[in-house]
């Protein structure tokens, strides 16, 4: 492991003014998102859609550091041949790939899972390096209910982390370690703090007896946020300056960078979230955007699959990127959201 190229590169995810595309949903979910704009989940048209984003070369080189992969779009070409690969790479951004295989019921827990895919992972990763990937991402998910999470669940949803951030590290790529505390329920951020805050203490000590050098991973994890259904919304300050104190409580300095994932919030509120943290600086680890949904609802709906609307996508991908590019920074307010509009 050269620990000084896997430093340089979790840097350069989470440069100012930059940072991560989630664009790695699984055949499921992006049929789920393709259902909602009424286009027909094919492989080309999964390949379409990526090949705008990619192709969107203001977001691409301006604000977007690298792009979480699928393993189908990984292997792909774009229409004229080129693989979508070096088209991220062409853009300045750096390729990742998401190596997980998904949530299993944990047994004797129940409405829990397991994140699984630790077989075959050191193979699969030494090709996916080959193709071009310089880090991964492992997404495991804590669910907040009556009676839960267990420890059970924590315990072993962080034990898997740290094996695969392990893996990646010895293949010479950077892990994301992804514990996803659902903001799904009805529980308030007292509860969501207090809950992350178990998942992270435990994450990092796994990692720790695992041996990942803390050096060369960047954390993608959840905010500090009222569920979606709790009847008493957190304000964007209060989110902000909670998740602030529970990551600096949690994440030691080393840690180069984390890149929050949306998990459900509005485009406006995970921007505005990741600006109000930024208010707070200085900060000692990069901080900054790794989303899906934020990121690409706009560009989806202004797409719908029609060719002649790829121009319009590519326009709403990039404002979004914008605005959380400036984000990043703490240099984002709502009236540019206005002035877009
Ligand atoms: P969302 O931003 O849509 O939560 O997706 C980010 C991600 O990669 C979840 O694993």
């Amino acid at each position: 492991m050269n620990l000084t190229e896997l430093n340089k590169i979790a840097t350069a995810m989470v440069a100012p003014g930059k940072g991560i595309l989630a664009a790695d949903e699984s055949s499921g979910t992006i049929k789920k998102r393709f259902d909602a704009i009424g286009v027909e989940s094919t492989e080309e048209n999964r390949r379409d859609y990526r090949e705008m984003l990619f192709r969107a070369k203001d977001a691409m080189s301006q604000y977007i550091s690298g792009v979480i992969l699928y393993d189908e779009t990984i292997w792909q070409n774009a229409k004229d041949g080129t693989p979508l690969v070096k088209l991220i790479e062409q853009a300045g951004a750096i390729p990742g790939i998401k190596v997980d295989e998904g949530t299993q019921a944990l047994p004797l827990c129940p409405g829990e899972t397991v994140t699984v895919g630790l077989d075959k992972l050191a193979e699969r990763l030494k090709k996916y390096y080959e193709c071009g990937a310089r880090f991964a991402k492992w997404r495991a998910v804590i669910d907040i209910g009556s009676g839960i999470p267990s420890m059970t669940a924590i315990s072993v949803n962080a034990h898997a982390l740290a094996r695969y951030a392990a893996l990646c590290q010895a293949a010479q790529i950077v892990p994301i370690v992804e514990p996803e505390v659902l903001m799904d329920g009805d529980h308030d951020i007292e509860r969501c703090y207090e809950v992350t805050q178990r998942v992270l203490n435990k994450t990092f000590q796994e990692l720790r007896v695992q041996r990942v050098a803390l050096e060369g991973m960047v954390l993608k994890p959840n905010m500090a946020i009222s569920g979606k259904k709790c009847p008493k919304q957190a304000s964007v300050e209060e989110v902000a300056e909670k998740t602030i104190r529970l990551l600096k409580a949690c994440v030691p300095a080393a840690v180069p960078g984390i890149a929050f994932l949306s998990g459900g919030q509005t485009d406006e509120e995970a921007t505005a979230h990741l600006n109000a943290m930024h208010k707070l600086g200085p900060l000692p680890w990069g901080l900054t955007f790794s989303y899906g949904r934020a990121l690409q609802a706009a560009p989806q709906k202004a797409w719908s699959g029609k060719p002649e609307n790829v121009a319009a996508g590519q326009r709403a991908f990039s404002h979004r990127a914008r605005m959380n590019g400036l984000a990043s920074k703490g240099e984002w307010q709502s009236s540019l959201e206005q002035k877009a509009a």
